[in-house]
């Protein structure tokens, strides 16, 4: 008997999946479409519902799955998907990088690329085919608690890093045995959420989507990124899971996206549930496929509902048959029927937190942190530190210091101990280890304690439901320690934060400030007068005490820096490594300024509460370095140019100081006047130049005239000819930057065919 047609690698994949889709019974159809996880073991996943997918799988449950499989009728390969967020998160001993709020932090597209190549190499060894990730929503109200899982406030920031980073994944393509598909997340506009709260309704017009909200989206999908991943939320009434002009017009219309479509964890559920569009399953099911949705993650009740649906004539199965054959290309394409790329213990021992890794780690660690104030202190003398107090509950807590989905986070229930400590470099490791000094320790405060909330362990869509923080008060015998281990030393590093109960999913906060005991303790250790060193542990940007603001010698920003953060931030401190981080997101003064993002729409009562100035404590770009540097003498070399030609400048950076630099030089565009109102600037280019004391460099930028768009009324994106503005500088801030003026002419009307 000759094998099926489409178990012949010497087919086109059109004709593979066209003979293995003729093959399929409808049950098998829709199991196809499904991805299940498997909490409650995977036996049930593959006789009964036949799925296409899995995803939070532990090495049991996959080889259990593989086993099942291997049995099937049809043994179509499984696509196995994971959350491998900022390194192959629950893997145990996997290189654990910086949260991609601290990979923004560096500015750097080609370093993001190779976390993303590194963490593919590493992923690709365990079975797994698919991460979630980059995540691409823009992050504008602090009190999200998904802020950590951006790029932080900018939209072209974003897209630059997003597209480095699932190259990083995808690789060469399809083919490529070391490479993982991407899934560009949440399609889109999801962080656009009411007062923070996680998965509300986004409040945002078409207009603004184009605006900011979907570029960083559009240029992946161009680039090829093969997977979408579709919000929770609804936008003005339709939930993203069915909204056909986004799905449809947009994304596979005028973006020619050709990739898969994926649900977020029970969209089609919530069709049915919170959001009650439909009064069943068959309904939610077939309006979620009629928009054209390929993958449905963790809706078991689709397999009847979608069934249903086609019996009941309210679905074509050849929709059905259409999103099939997407899901279907990718496993060809991958050459999953040839080599299901299963677990490969070998390669696990060449390339899981190798060498290579743990030092691209490092590197991205020390670039992912940012000075935000110094009065000299730092960098810290070893000369005359010669006993060094380390104080906070951040200082050795080693979950914190990886963050969300890692290790320990509670998405993986077969790693909730965590990664292995001793892989792990904690600020109080990384000081110990490289301070010469005697290091004394005192944990000084808690932050939280939790208690259940009555209204359940699970959401109705079986997520587990946050428990409820209360906040710790403080403790004099912690605070006393604190402050006894400060008076006996020559300097303190002070490590306050969040920590997992404050940070994800469901787990928004009202309040930006630190939590529990920890503003206490920073009081008292300040008022000892010995030089404080203030670093902020923590997954996205809080609002510091007054004592802070006042009286610490120098604050530091360490996002959750990975397992080499400890080391990282100790050299920095040190000054064995230069400071070069930058903000990708703004710093508030008060949670009730929200939202600070740098590029707003100016008002006409200009930009201050009565009560407050409106102004970030720290903009978007900003972060110090140890030395000094300057900008002059911006020149443009394109004053007047077509919209199909490059804005052209030269910018002088000196290095006026006594250390090295690594400065993140950032151009603005700002557009003088446009049909609509408009942000005041938006970054457009940057530029990172290395500098010695002494040096300074001719930094030559460019900018394409077709990127100096706005959004017209009529919702096009277009450039408008006329007056703009260049602005060059260290940070955002509008008294930071330099002024150069180009003007962009109307297209001749020869050149308009
Ligand atoms: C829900 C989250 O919103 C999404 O980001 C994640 O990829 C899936 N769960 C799978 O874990």
């Amino acid at each position: 008997m000759t094998a099926p047609a489409y178990l012949d690698a010497t087919q086109p994949t059109p004709a593979r999946v066209a003979d293995l889709v003729s093959r399929m019974t409808l049950a098998e159809k829709v199991g196809q479409m499904m991805q299940m996880h498997t909490y409650d073991g995977v036996d049930h996943l593959i006789e009964k519902w036949h799925v296409g997918s899995i995803l939070h799988a532990s090495p049991d449950g996959l080889a259990r799955a593989h086993e099942l499989q291997d049995r099937s009728r049809l043994g179509i390969p499984l696509l196995i998907g994971e959350d491998c967020i900022h390194g192959h998160s629950f893997f145990k001993g996997a290189t654990i990088f910086p949260t991609q709020l601290g990979l923004a932090a560096t500015f750097d597209p080609e370093l993001i690329r190779r976390v993303g190549r590194a963490t593919a190499r590493e992923v690709s060894t365990t079975g797994i085919h698919w991460t979630f990730s980059p995540v691409l929503c823009i992050a504008r109200d602090l009190r999200w608690g998904r802020v950590s899982e951006t790029f932080g406030e900018d939209p072209w920031l974003i897209g630059e890093l997003a597209s480095a980073l699932f190259h990083g994944y995808q690789g060469d393509g399809a083919g490529d045995r070391e490479g993982i598909l991407a899934t560009a997340k949440h399609f889109a506009a999801y962080s656009e959420t009411q007062g923070g709260r996680d998965a509300s309704e986004a409040d945002v017009s078409r207009r603004k989507l184009r605006s900011w909200f979907l570029p960083p989206f559009e240029r992946v999908a161009r680039e090829g990124c093969r997977t979408f991943m579709l919000g929770y939320q609804a936008i003005d009434g339709t939930p993203i899971t069915i909204n056909d002009w986004l799905l449809n017009d947009v994304l596979r219309g005028e973006w020619g996206y050709d990739g898969m479509l994926i649900t977020d964890w029970d969209n089609v559920g919530n069709l049915v549930r919170e959001q009650r569009l439909f009064p069943d399953y068959a309904e939610a099911a077939a309006a979620a496929v009629k928009a054209g949705n390929d993958m449905i993650m963790t809706t078991p009740d689709f397999f009847t509902g979608a069934q249903e649906a086609v019996a009941r004539g309210l679905l074509d199965e050849a929709l059905i048959d259409a999103a099939v054959g997407r899901i279907l290309t990718v496993k060809f394409d991958m050459g999953l029927f040839e080599d299901q790329r299963r677990p490969d213990a070998a390669r696990q021992a060449e390339v899981i937190a190798c060498d290579e890794h743990t030092a691209l780690n490092l590197e991205v660690a020390r670039r992912s942190i940012v000075l935000l104030s110094n009065d000299g202190t730092l960098p810290l003398k070893r000369s005359a530190t010669h006993t060094l107090a380390v104080v906070g509950p951040n200082a050795d807590d080693p979950d914190v210091t990886l963050g969300d989905w890692a290790g320990a986070s509670g998405q993986a229930d077969w790693l909730m101990e965590g990664h292995p400590r001793e892989q792990i470099a904690t600020a109080l490791d990384g000081l110990r280890a490289l301070s010469g000094a005697e290091v004394t320790y005192a944990k000084g405060a808690d932050i939280l304690t939790v208690e259940p909330d009555p209204a359940g362990g699970y959401f109705a869509d079986g997520q587990p439901r946050a428990q409820i923080v209360v906040p710790a008060h403080p403790d004099e015998r912690l605070i006393a320690e604190a402050v006894a281990a400060a008076h006996a030393a020559d300097a303190v590093v002070a490590v306050v934060g969040d920590r997992g109960e404050l940070v994800g999913e469901a787990k928004s906060t009202a309040t930006l400030e630190l939590i529990g005991a920890q503003v206490a303790m920073l009081d008292a250790v300040l008022a000892t007068g010995t030089p404080t060193v203030v670093v902020l542990l923590a997954s996205k940007p809080h609002v510091l005490p007054a004592s802070v603001h006042e009286r610490a010698a120098a604050i530091v920003w360490a996002a959750n820096p990975g397992m080499q953060g400890g080391t990282a931030l100790a050299e920095i401190l040190f000054g064995d490594v230069e400071p070069s981080g930058r903000l990708p997101i703004s710093f508030a003064r008060h949670a009730g300024q929200q939202p600070t993002f740098y590029n707003q729409i100016d008002a006409q009562h200009g930009v201050r509460y009565a009560d407050l100035t409106q102004e970030p404590a720290w903009v978007f770009g900003e972060g110090l370095t140890y030395t000094t540097v300057e900008y002059a003498n911006l020149e443009v070399l394109t004053p007047s140019l077509t919209p199909d030609a490059v804005v052209r400048a030269a910018v002088t950076v000196a290095n006026t100081g006594t250390r090295p630099a690594l400065e993140t030089v950032q151009v603005y565009v700002r557009d003088v006047n446009s049909s609509v109102t408009w942000a005041d600037r938006e970054l457009k280019a940057i530029r990172q130049v290395a500098l010695e004391p002494g040096e300074s460099a001719r930094v030559e930028i460019e900018v394409p005239a077709s990127a100096c768009t706005i959004v017209n009324a009529r919702e096009e994106r277009v450039v408008e000819p006329g007056d703009f503005t260049l602005l060059v500088g260290p940070s955002s801030r509008r008294s930071d930057l330099l002024a150069g003026a180009f003007r962009i002419e109307p297209t001749p009307a020869s050149a308009i065919s």
